[in-house]
């Protein structure tokens, strides 16, 4: 009998272990879209800014274009209750998270939310260890679609452990919310992650500066050449539903114009997540042109889902390639220098195979048409070589049509 008993409950065990340890499927099939209060505001926030912000997310085109998560990073957190459940800072929050979703909602958007693996997030708030079930459930219960968890005061925490925790939680409680990871590639979340989240941080904080580091004593922020520059060899563990996450945008920020279309379109190249984390109750002409630019975001949310590559570098130019649906390909010429460079285009030379997708360009036998994605123009075909001028830290960016 006892053995029979003991059977069952392992047969129970085994029947529910695998309804929890799992992530809500079909949540990031592209790469996720949005905007984030970190980079421009950081701890500076209140309910008042978001609600502006979802407005500004309808106004202005860019939830129509594809930016749906409205999140809100670290600083919006008070205390928890004697029951161990958070709640927002009762001044910079008054109307609660619950109103604050059904706002967001109420635009057409989707709400993301922050927490910490550890006991304290990085700004200090009480971190989510200890309460990992208590804060998903809390989550669910206030409407939110999406959390981002750092990994800030985690000592000698097991990262997978607690970030699988917090992913059975988030199914526990019910509620499809996306995962976003935040351990800056610490432990190599691209290994082993595509269970757990749907996209995970593969580096330090990016900062608005096009080629720098910012070298504090126990940690560095860097600017967007070096993020791109770390994310070699990283293409492989990225695709539909997990995304290689290099951090989130700093356009409209203080860079250039020109490193601002760079920075755009190396994320877009990447099939990064698209977060944006500047003011849009202020923004000049030029952002909203290469944040709004919807060929360009169509790269990055190409339904294939793989990331682009970089095929050669010469003399501080890069070439890079991006597969996409339909047979056709994006291409790109990132000019790292500060000094504009004239490139000509032999097409014959950039005959590749990619074996990550299978796919070649065949230059020989398939001659594109090719769109420029920046001016919008129809540039010719490939049929021929193309003179191109690259302006310092820009791009020229195309679309080659095999059809
Ligand atoms: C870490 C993260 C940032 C931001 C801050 C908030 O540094 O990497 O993106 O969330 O914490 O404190």
């Amino acid at each position: 009998m006892k053995k029979i008993l003991l059977a069952f409950c392992l047969g129970l065990l085994c029947m529910n272990a695998p309804l929890y340890a799992q992530k809500f499927e079909g949540l990031a099939q592209t790469p996720p879209m949005g905007w984030n209060s970190w980079n421009k505001f950081a701890c500076n926030i209140d309910e008042q800014l978001i609600r502006e912000t979802a407005d500004m997310l309808v106004e202005t085109g860019l939830r129509d274009a594809g930016y749906i998560y409205l999140n809100i990073d670290d600083c919006w957190h008070g205390e928890r209750d004697s029951l161990g459940f958070i709640h927002p800072d009762p001044v910079r929050f008054p109307s609660g998270m619950k109103a604050l979703a059904d706002y967001v909602h109420s635009r057409g958007l989707k709400i993301g939310i922050y927490s910490d693996a550890g006991r304290k997030t990085c700004g200090g708030r009480p971190g989510s260890f200890g309460h990992e079930y208590q804060d998903a459930l809390q989550y669910a219960k206030w409407g939110i679609d999406y959390l981002k968890y750092d990994w800030c005061e985690t000592e000698d925490i097991n990262p997978k452990g607690a970030y699988n925790l917090m992913r059975d939680a988030l199914y526990a409680a019910g509620r499809p919310i996306l995962f976003s990871m935040c351990e800056w590639g610490d432990n190599q979340p691209w290994e082993w992650a595509q269970e757990t989240g749907h996209m995970w941080r593969t580096t330090g904080d990016i900062y608005n500066c096009f080629d720098c580091i910012d070298q504090y004593p126990t940690w560095a922020a860097f600017g967007v050449l070096q993020i791109l520059d770390m994310q070699e060899g990283l293409r492989k563990y990225a695709g539909p539903g997990h995304w290689n996450d290099p951090d989130m945008l700093e356009v409209g920020n203080g860079m250039t114009v020109n490193e601002d279309r760079a920075h755009f379109t190396m994320w877009c190249m990447l099939a990064a997540p698209l977060v944006l984390g500047n003011d849009l109750r202020n923004m000049t002409d030029d952002t909203r042109g290469i944040i709004l630019n919807k060929e360009v975001i169509a790269i990055d949310q190409d339904p294939l889902g793989i990331q682009g590559f970089k095929h050669a570098a010469e003399d501080g130019l890069e070439f890079w390639f991006k597969p996409l649906s339909d047979g056709d390909w994006a291409f790109c010429i990132l000019n790292r220098t500060t000094e504009p460079r004239e490139y000509t285009i032999d097409w014959q030379q950039f005959n590749l195979h990619d074996d990550l997708s299978h796919r070649s360009t065949a230059f020989d036998t398939t001659h594109y048409n090719i769109c420029n994605l920046w001016t919008l123009k129809d540039d010719g075909n490939t049929k021929k070589i193309r003179k191109v001028i690259i302006p310092g830290r820009d791009v020229v960016l195309y679309r080659l049509s095999g059809k």
